[in-house]
């Protein structure tokens, strides 16, 4: 299915690795042009190689998305850079680590930085002849409390962003900006947090993965094509919803 991206100018955040890498490529390949961040520079330089391979105009920046001026920066960098800005996926997290300042941190580097993406981006995806969109990538452990979500700031961090989220997309429709959420369950590519809980915990790793119908982990690029499909034009009529990629994962109706 053609999803009518070629040409789109679009923000990927923390787009180095995992889901965030996947999605830049699937835009890629579908001929949009793309501005990325992460903060380490040469992984972020390496990945906007591999993505200017398909073609396109790829935008790079170094940054941590919880420095708001730096964060701002990047938008108008991009939005300078690509000619305008179309869509916008916000794919950053601070993890579910259990430290002590995991609050402080999910609120920081999740909550903060998807209301004022949203914000700085806005007055573009107005103008955006092709109609702007916004995707927060969110969570399951948003959707559930058992584990691995359990009593903890991701999950919870990231059901406020659900929201936020969904109340967006009813507020900014009429200007023709559709905001939606994808939620993945447990993905595993090598680097990830369920691949460094593989080699240090593989009893609690089976544990989830033997709860996943389809009897393994997602990976990143079954995330990014559902992005890319409810961030395209074939996803018009679509908005304030949450899609959930999890394999069965989340057991509800
Ligand atoms: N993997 C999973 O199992 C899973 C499951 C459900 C939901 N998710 C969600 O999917 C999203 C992506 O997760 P992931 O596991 O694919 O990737 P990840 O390992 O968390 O890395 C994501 C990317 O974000 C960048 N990044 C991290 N902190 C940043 C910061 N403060 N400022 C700027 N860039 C930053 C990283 O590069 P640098 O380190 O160089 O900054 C990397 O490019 C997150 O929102 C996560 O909550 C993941």
């Amino acid at each position: 299915m053609d999803l009518g991206l070629s040409g789109s100018r679009v923000i990927v955040t923390g787009a180095s690795r995992g889901i965030g890498l996947a999605t830049a490529r699937v835009f890629a390949e579908e001929g949009a042009d793309l501005a990325i961040c992460a903060r380490s520079p040469e992984p972020l330089e390496e990945a906007a190689a591999g993505l200017r391979e398909a073609g396109g105009v790829v935008h790079t920046r170094a940054l941590d998305v919880a420095d708001t001026a730096a964060l701002d920066a990047f938008v108008d960098s991009a939005a300078q850079y690509l000619g305008g800005i179309d869509i916008v996926v916000s794919n950053v997290s601070a993890g579910s680590s259990r430290v002590p300042d995991q609050w402080e941190r999910n609120f920081a580097t999740d909550l903060l930085p998807f209301v004022r993406l949203a914000e700085r981006a806005h007055p573009h995806l107005v103008a955006s002849e092709r109609s702007g969109a916004i995707i927060l990538v969110s969570t399951t452990s948003a959707l559930h409390t058992t584990r691995p979500a359990g009593a903890a700031a991701y999950g919870a961090v990231k059901a406020a962003l659900n929201h936020h989220a969904a109340s967006l997309a009813r507020a900014w429709a009429g200007e023709g900006i559709r905001v939606n959420t994808v939620s993945p369950g447990p993905v595993d590519f090598p680097g990830s947090g369920w691949d460094r809980r593989r080699e240090t915990d593989l009893e609690y790793y089976e544990t989830i993965r033997k709860r996943i119908p389809c009897g393994r982990l997602g990976r990143p690029e079954e995330v990014a094509r559902a992005i890319a499909f409810l961030a395209s034009p074939v996803s018009a009529f679509t908005t304030g919803q949450n899609l959930v990629v999890d394999g069965g994962f989340l057991d509800r109706v």
